[in-house]
């Protein structure tokens, strides 16, 4: 864009990851990118695994759909443009917080395969866990917890994903979660175990 900044340097700080990490000694940080429908339980499961997280001394956070739409995008709608926008700069801010030492998880539908693979590119190899949440449409719809799906169906929301606007499954996920034959804490302990087996916890 024309009003990009320029004359601007990547500043070396002097208190790196590494050194983060090294202090706290007790976790690699890294991502746990979640995708998933509206209503396929992202944000229930990342809070699950949070909560295990936590119960157990790890240091995370939560970077959640909804209340980033309230604050650093509220300016950004559902059309291709802005939801491409938004997974940009929630990639740009987990990267962040992966550079603070922590255990990330975002809870965004992202629906498409290009953009996680850009933010997917953001991250070291190691560093980033897509999360695939599991849930067919037509089980998502039939919860609707919030009723978008009955609004969506009835052309009172536009671009509703999986509706009118695409969802790309991911392909090969890290982790994939099927929420048919689990319960929410048998799929958090899933992702947990995932997360010790691969030796970030
Ligand atoms: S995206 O596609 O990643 O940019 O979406 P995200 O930031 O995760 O926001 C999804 C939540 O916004 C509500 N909502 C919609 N979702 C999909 N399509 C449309 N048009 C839409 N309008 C509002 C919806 O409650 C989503 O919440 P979750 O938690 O996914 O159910």
């Amino acid at each position: 864009a024309s009003s990009a900044a320029t004359n601007v340097v990547w500043h070396q700080h002097q208190v790196s990851k590494l050194d983060r990490v090294q202090q706290k000694g007790i976790q690699r940080p890294a991502v746990l990118w979640f995708t998933g429908l509206s209503g396929s339980g992202k944000s229930t499961i990342a809070n699950a695994v949070e909560q295990l997280l936590f119960s157990q001394g790890y240091h995370s956070y939560l970077l959640d759909g909804d209340n980033v739409r309230h604050g650093l995008n509220q300016d950004l709608g559902f059309n291709d443009q802005d939801r491409i926008e938004n997974i940009r700069r929630i990639g740009e801010v987990s990267k962040l917080f992966v550079d603070a030492g922590l255990i990330v998880l975002t809870a965004f539908i992202s629906p498409f395969r290009e953009d996680r693979q850009l933010v997917r590119a953001l991250h070291s190899a190691s560093e980033f866990i897509e999360v695939f949440i599991d849930t067919p449409l037509a089980v998502c719809e039939r919860r609707d917890p919030k009723g978008l799906y009955k609004k969506a169906r009835a052309g009172e929301i536009k671009h509703f994903t999986g509706i009118d606007s695409a969802y790309e499954a991911p392909e090969k996920a890290e982790i994939h979660v099927d929420t048919a034959s689990q319960s929410v804490v048998e799929c958090a302990e899933q992702i947990v175990t995932y997360l010790k087996q691969h030796g970030y916890l």
